[in-house]
């Protein structure tokens, strides 16, 4: 049976993290080719599923450079039809009177720069080939929502969500799709067992629908819809993946 991204060629940021992985594994279940980026070649740390997926370095901290891992990739691929761009600095930076100028500079240099130089890469390979593409960008719930001691990340993230959807306007006469996904809180290895953690477990059982943290391989799930083919329409949307977090009132105000 065909696959849901048959010969696809994709490129997958933050593949060594655990959303990043769960993609890399979702999108390689079905069939597409690709290219996974991280700072550190992510073949040396972890046992890929499939065949067809090429490591390639990439600091999206460094403009040059990242440019250079995209055409590197596209070369490699011989064109590049998805970017999945989940690569991204993470963690709070602090009380805001206390934040320094090299904080912001890190987390918007990462994370907001970072995504633009990536996704202008990209699209400017797929506008060139003239046979569209998908463009999703890994946003957070922190896009709309934010939490104490994280403004660069907090601002970052929602600059990615505007970013995301002036790209789909702009693209959209080049047939590249353009959507973000929202994660809320999800159990990924380097958030340790920090949901694990009886304080915040309680805080997902109470603030969370769904009452319990999301699986990496969960945002895959969203990631593949918007990848695939039989996504023609959505552009510019955020699929957020929260487990009805956004959707429920903080739990000392229910119930009056
Ligand atoms: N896990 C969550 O709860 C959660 C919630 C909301 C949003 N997100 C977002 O999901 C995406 C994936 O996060 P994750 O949870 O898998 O975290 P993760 O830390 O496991 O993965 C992030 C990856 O980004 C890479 N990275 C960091 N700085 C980089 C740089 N300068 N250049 C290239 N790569 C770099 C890291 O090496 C890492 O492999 C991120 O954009 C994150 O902000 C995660």
């Amino acid at each position: 049976m065909a696959g849901r991204l048959d010969g696809r060629a994709c490129i997958v940021t933050g593949a060594a993290g655990g959303i990043g992985r769960a993609v890399v594994e979702a999108f390689s279940r079905e069939g597409a080719r690709i290219v996974a980026m991280d700072l550190a070649d992510p073949l040396g740390r972890t046992v890929w599923p499939g065949d067809g997926i090429v490591p390639i370095a990439c600091d999206l901290a460094d403009r040059a450079g990242t440019e250079r891992a995209v055409a590197a990739a596209v070369e490699t691929l011989g064109g590049l039809d998805v970017l999945v761009a989940a690569g991204a600095l993470k963690g709070g930076s602090g009380p805001f009177l206390d934040l320094t100028d090299e904080d912001w500079d890190r987390y918007i240099g990462v994370n907001l720069t970072g995504m633009f130089v990536l996704c202008r890469a990209a699209a400017r390979a797929m506008a060139t080939a003239g046979r569209g593409g998908r463009i999703v960008t890994v946003g957070s719930v922190n896009s709309y929502q934010s939490e104490p001691n994280a403004a660069p990340y907090v601002a970052a993230k929602g600059g990615v969500a505007m970013l995301t959807r002036a790209m789909a306007v702009d693209l959209a006469s080049h047939g590249i799709l353009c959507n973000m996904i929202a994660p809320g809180p999800i159990d990924v290895p380097n958030n340790g067992d920090s949901y694990r953690a009886p304080k915040l477990a309680a805080a997902l059982r109470d603030e969370v629908a769904l009452a319990r943290p999301g699986l990496p391989e969960e945002v895959a799930g969203a990631a593949l819809y918007l990848a695939e083919a039989a996504n023609g329409y959505t552009t510019g949307a955020t699929i957020t993946v929260d487990g009805g977090l956004s959707a429920m009132i903080f739990g000392a105000m229910r119930g009056g």
